[in-house]
């Protein structure tokens, strides 16, 4: 379970049955409450959106969206074209972006009671009989903040995810390789995992995708000179988006790797043909 989790009370919900309460207590019509949305928006091009999230992202009351102090967040970005001017926004600002502070800063429970209250801004609109759909980068479900909203929410109201177009793939995509063929097996890592746990698991791997690269890239670097796996490397800062730039390996400067950047490591070609 994650550190951020909830789920022992959204389990607690799901038991005592305070599902979407479409009766009250004793048989009276309860007030209709909302449903909640995961609307994954993909990697960046607001053409790599679905058809479904586009209709439920237009049909909601509510957008929801993470983002940092005094900004909008790329996954807001990528759907303001669409949005409606009725529309109620609700940001989620993060109370830490970033590199994260060194204890005693208790980053995990600052975390925690953020997800908390933020599951309480959007449960008081779903309660009050709005939709709200809340955006995530990518699929929700993968490596995405809507789990922590989904972790606290999902037994007490109507839930539904709309999956995205997730950025290993459009990472491939914009980097024209395949990833895996055949019978191989594609490992995801993130970048945070320290130094001996990545370079343990990326030795046995056929091809790889590491995430959350930003201040973690000299050590994934070091690790795949290491490992011999520097020449297989392909790198991607904003996959799809504005600003996507494609870099060789030796030639990045740590300085600059942003948050939303990836290393693939391609499973090597078929030859069958
Ligand atoms: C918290 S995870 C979110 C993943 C997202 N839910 C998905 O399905 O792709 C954030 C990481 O995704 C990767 N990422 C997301 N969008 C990206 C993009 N457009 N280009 C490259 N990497 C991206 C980066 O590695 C970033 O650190």
């Amino acid at each position: 379970m994650s550190p951020f989790d909830s789920r022992a009370d959204a389990l607690s919900h799901r038991q005592s049955g305070a599902t979407s309460g479409r009766h009250a207590r004793g048989g009276r019509p309860a007030q209709a409450v909302g449903r909640l949305f995961g609307i994954g928006v993909g990697p960046g091009d607001p053409e790599l959106l679905t058809l479904k999230a586009l209709r439920l992202l237009r049909a909601s009351a509510v957008v929801a969206y993470y983002a940092g102090p005094k900004k909008r967040g790329n996954a807001y970005t990528t759907v303001a074209e669409y949005l409606r001017p009725d529309q109620i926004l609700l940001p989620l600002v993060y109370p830490v972006t970033g590199r994260i502070p060194a204890p005693p800063f208790d980053y995990e429970g600052t975390m925690r009671r953020f997800y908390d209250s933020a599951a309480e801004l959007v449960a008081g609109h779903l309660a009050a009989g709005r939709d709200v759909a809340t955006l995530c980068e990518g699929d929700p479900f993968f490596y995405g903040s809507f789990m922590y909203l989904h972790d606290r929410l999902a037994g007490r109201f109507r839930a539904e995810v709309v999956p995205g177009v997730c950025s290993v793939v459009a990472s491939a995509a914009a980097l024209g390789t395949p990833l895996v063929y055949r019978d191989q097996s594609l490992l995801v890592l993130a970048g945070t995992l320290p130094e001996a746990e990545l370079t343990r698991r990326l030795r046995e791997a056929d091809a790889a995708a590491i995430m959350k690269l930003g201040s973690n890239f000299e050590k994934v670097r070091r690790v795949l000179v290491r490992l011999g796996l520097a020449e297989r490397a392909l790198y991607v800062e904003r996959a799809s988006m504005q600003g996507e730039r494609i870099l060789p390996l030796a030639d990045i400067d740590p300085a600059t790797v942003p948050y939303f950047s990836m290393l693939l490591l391609p499973g090597e070609a078929w030859q069958g043909r």
